[in-house]
């Protein structure tokens, strides 16, 4: 049995990609990590393991006796972080589960896409110690048990003294995590960065296939566009997630592609295979996070006395899908969004 009041345990709320990924790699390396997730991850993780690899060539086995695996949280833990995983519809859920069973305190990393993961958790949760976090890459479940990480970069969440407390960890981990004194313009950067999220699912092609595509960069193109002028309307300076300014990343997305080919080589160090998360939430008929990417421009800019049409679009599409679940070719996804 675990000594989950040891320095440094950690527990995984919401074991699916990004969970088994983060408390995959912790595990491996000696951090004691509980994982709670949903009885179809677990079986399969009960049955082979876990194996992470990632686009560097590198593969991680851990096998099952070596995983803690739960789908209720244990009586009596006393973490000494949480990583919330769950998508951003699941938040308020998962919160108010912590929150009776884990003693007040306890610190909780929204390891989540968009910006109010951490607010929606605290307003369900206000006697847990709520923290952001972004994640830069992405991470698959190929098969069961099996989950890859396709693209690159170091985590990023606010500073916290529990956080500080577990860096060495999370380096050992190979997961460098970097700390600042204000999140929001990281993830904002971040976010900026997603809105390539709903262009991928709606286009039902691998992210990198996708990406060679002029017209579905013009898209993506447009959607940033649009977020940045609310942006620098609101007074917010996202920050630099990729390997450009993001300011700049709407030109290089432009360009015809050979030339898109030679100057974003970093960009699209993509593996043939990865796809965006809410590409599986359509295929899986799940509730997608559009609200907490799109959704979250086209509230920014009301919150102004401003519209984002682009963005509220791209909203409406894909929560129309389901009704429709047609892929988008170039010419359909222009004229959906009035380009
Ligand atoms: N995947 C990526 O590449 C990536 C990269 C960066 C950031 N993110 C962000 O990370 C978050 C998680 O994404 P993901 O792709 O890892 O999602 P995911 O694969 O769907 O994993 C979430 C898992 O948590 C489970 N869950 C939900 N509520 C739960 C609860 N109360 N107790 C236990 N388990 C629960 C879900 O089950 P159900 O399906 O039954 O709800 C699902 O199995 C999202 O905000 C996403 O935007 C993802």
């Amino acid at each position: 049995m675990q000594n989950t009041r040891a320095p440094g345990a950690v527990l995984v709320m919401g074991a699916g990609a990004i969970g088994c990924y983060l408390g995959g790699c912790l595990q491996a390396a000696d951090v004691p990590v509980r994982f709670v997730g949903r009885a179809r991850v677990l079986a399969a993780l009960r049955a082979q393991g876990l194996t992470l690899t990632d686009l560097d060539g590198q593969s991680r086995a851990l096998s099952a006796d070596m995983l803690s695996l739960h789908e209720q949280i244990p009586a009596g833990l006393a973490p000494s972080l949480v990583l919330l995983a769950v998508k951003s519809g699941a938040t308020a859920e998962a919160a108010a589960a912590l929150a009776a069973a884990l003693p007040a305190g306890t610190p909780v990393l929204s390891m989540q896409n968009g910006l109010s993961n951490a607010d929606v958790g605290r307003a369900a949760a206000p006697g847990l110690r709520w923290l952001a976090g972004m994640v830069p890459f992405n991470v698959a479940e190929l098969a069961p048990g099996r989950f890859h990480r396709g693209t690159t970069g170091a985590l990023a969440a606010q500073d916290d003294p529990a956080l500080r407390a577990l860096q060495a960890d999370f380096e050992r981990a190979g997961l460098p995590l970097q700390l600042h004194a204000d999140l929001r313009a990281v993830q904002w950067g971040k976010l900026l960065l997603n809105l390539n999220n709903p262009v991928n699912a709606l286009s039902g092609q691998a992210l990198r296939a996708q990406l060679m595509q002029r017209g579905y960069r013009q898209c993506l193109a447009a959607l940033q566009i649009e977020a940045l002028q609310v942006l620098k309307r609101a007074g917010i300076a996202p920050a630099q997630v990729a390997a450009l300014p993001p300011q700049r990343v709407p030109g290089l997305l432009r360009l015809p592609t050979p030339l898109f080919r030679l100057i974003a080589a970093r960009m699209l160090r993509i593996d043939p295979q990865a796809r965006s998360s809410m590409a599986d939430d359509l295929a899986r008929g799940r509730a997608t996070e559009i609200d907490a990417l799109c959704g979250e421009v086209v509230r920014l800019a009301e919150s102004l006395g401003l519209q984002a049409p682009l963005n509220a679009r791209m909203v409406a599409l894909v929560t129309a899908w389901p009704q429709r679940p047609v892929a988008l070719d170039v010419r359909a996804m222009k004229a959906a969004l009035g380009l």
